[in-house]
């Protein structure tokens, strides 16, 4: 049976501490609809009025190498795919269910051509499993938290056997841990109520998912959910504990620590828009600069960010989610340095923008200029070797003018005459520490 061993959980979270930027994908039956992947339990909508979007989900337009590529160039390093969401639809070949993709008229397999494309592409693969499955017979109906029928006389739980469900979950789970190579995450998602942990007999998926696909790196939601730290955080891991916390469309006010006051793993998902799953009037696209600095925040605070996309009922990413691909890549295409394997710089928060650091390299991340020469508080002046504007490698010279004269221990740097700076969003400085 699983044993937390903290060196070998380093070494296991070392590709996702580095990696700090992945892609998340919601894709699946409720693409087509376009209000949401909690549309069945929103709307209450029964399996027959949901079923029209399985007999016709084709989406003509998917395809995986697209969906990498586009990761690529957004400088991401590894992305998550919704094997089955809530509703219970498999976008893998489940032999345990023909609720899936191979059986509509799309045919496929969505599962193994992600994987296969994202792999060609060199990043990390992880796969959503959601615990929770409004589909299966099996699964509470009456009286649970969420279910579409929780209030619908149709949805008495006479006859439901929850051990049977959980020989389909742990069953489902293991194909996906057996039948499609190599997987560096496993996302579950969520616990609520008394649907936590021994419910889900998790102790004995965790230990499956781990030997099967040793150094796999898991998601806190056998315990939790986007609420909630888990056991992890109280130093006291569970045997199915998460290696790393799931902040939900925030950031955590500063860094997580664990009870002893060690630095926790955690990753904040986030929207592009405000919605994961496909929905058509959520047309509230967070600008690319803001992406771009939260990023930067969390690596800041020691964080992860998978952001978003929800693919449309043809498959295709929405044209606004590529354009902010695009523009998050350019910038990390000449910045990336200062946010793979960076973390907290351990000094205050400078008032032009934030620090990372990676060992003995410290990245200021300038998003307003000063009025002359640029204060950087918290950095002894004889600590600052080279330092460099990051994109262009253009040589920054340490301040001796005498306006901050008055201030001797506060290292100042001259960024040249030009108030306005090279990056409108975010400029980056190299810092050598001496
Ligand atoms: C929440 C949403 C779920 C989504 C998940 C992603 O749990 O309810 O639909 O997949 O967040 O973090």
């Amino acid at each position: 049976m699983y044993r937390f061993d903290r060196k070998e959980y380093e070494r296991r979270t070392a590709w996702f501490t580095q990696a700090r930027f992945g892609l998340f994908i919601h894709f699946g039956l409720y693409a087509l609809p376009g209000r949401g992947e909690w549309v069945r339990s929103d709307e209450r909508m029964p399996e027959s009025a949901y079923r029209p979007f399985f007999d016709g989900f084709d989406p003509a337009g998917f395809d995986a190498r697209d969906w990498a590529r586009a990761a690529k160039e957004a400088g991401m390093r590894y992305a998550v795919l919704t094997a089955k969401h809530h509703d219970g639809f498999c976008l893998f070949d489940s032999a345990l269910t023909d609720y899936k993709s191979a059986n509509t008229p799309f045919g496929r397999d969505i599962v193994r051509e992600f994987l296969d494309a994202f792999r060609e592409e060199g990043l990390k693969v992880g796969l959503y499993y959601s615990l929770l499955d409004w589909h299966h017979p099996d699964y509470p109906h009456r009286g649970d938290r969420y279910h579409p029928l929780r209030d619908d006389p149709a949805g008495e739980n006479a006859g439901r056997d929850w051990e049977r469900y959980l020989r389909y979950m742990h069953g489902q789970v293991r194909e996906l841990c057996t039948s499609y190579g190599r997987l560096d995450l496993m996302w579950f998602d969520f616990s609520y109520g008394d649907m936590t942990g021994p419910k889900w007999r998790a102790a004995e998926l965790a230990d499956m998912v781990r030997t099967l696909q040793p150094g796999i790196v898991l998601n806190n939601r056998l315990e939790v959910s986007g609420e909630g730290f888990g056991s992890l955080y109280t130093g006291e891991p569970t045997a199915w504990h998460g290696d790393f916390i799931t902040p939900e469309k925030m950031i955590p006010p500063e860094g997580l620590r664990d009870a002893a006051g060690r630095p926790l793993l955690w990753e904040s998902c986030v929207t592009m828009n405000n919605s994961w799953g496909y929905t058509r009037a959520d047309g509230y696209y967070k600008p690319a600069p803001l992406l771009i600095k939260k990023l930067v925040e969390c690596v800041s605070k020691g964080g992860n960010m998978i952001l978003n996309v929800g693919p449309d009922g043809t498959g295709r990413f929405p044209a606004p989610a590529r354009r902010t691909l695009a523009e998050i890549g350019r910038w990390m295409a000449r910045n990336g340095e200062s946010v793979y394997g960076c973390g907290p710089a351990d000094l205050p928060k400078p008032d032009c923008g934030r620090f990372t650091r990676r060992g003995n390299t410290l990245y200021l991340h300038v998003y307003e200029n000063a009025l002359g020469p640029l204060p950087v508080p918290g950095l002894e002046k004889d600590r600052v070797g080279a330092v460099t504007c990051l994109a262009d490698g253009r040589p920054v010279p340490v301040s001796a003018s005498w306006v901050h004269s008055d201030y001797p221990d506060v290292c100042f740097l001259d960024l040249g005459p030009d108030p306005v700076l090279p990056d409108g969003t975010d400029t980056v400085l190299r810092i050598e520490l001496a």
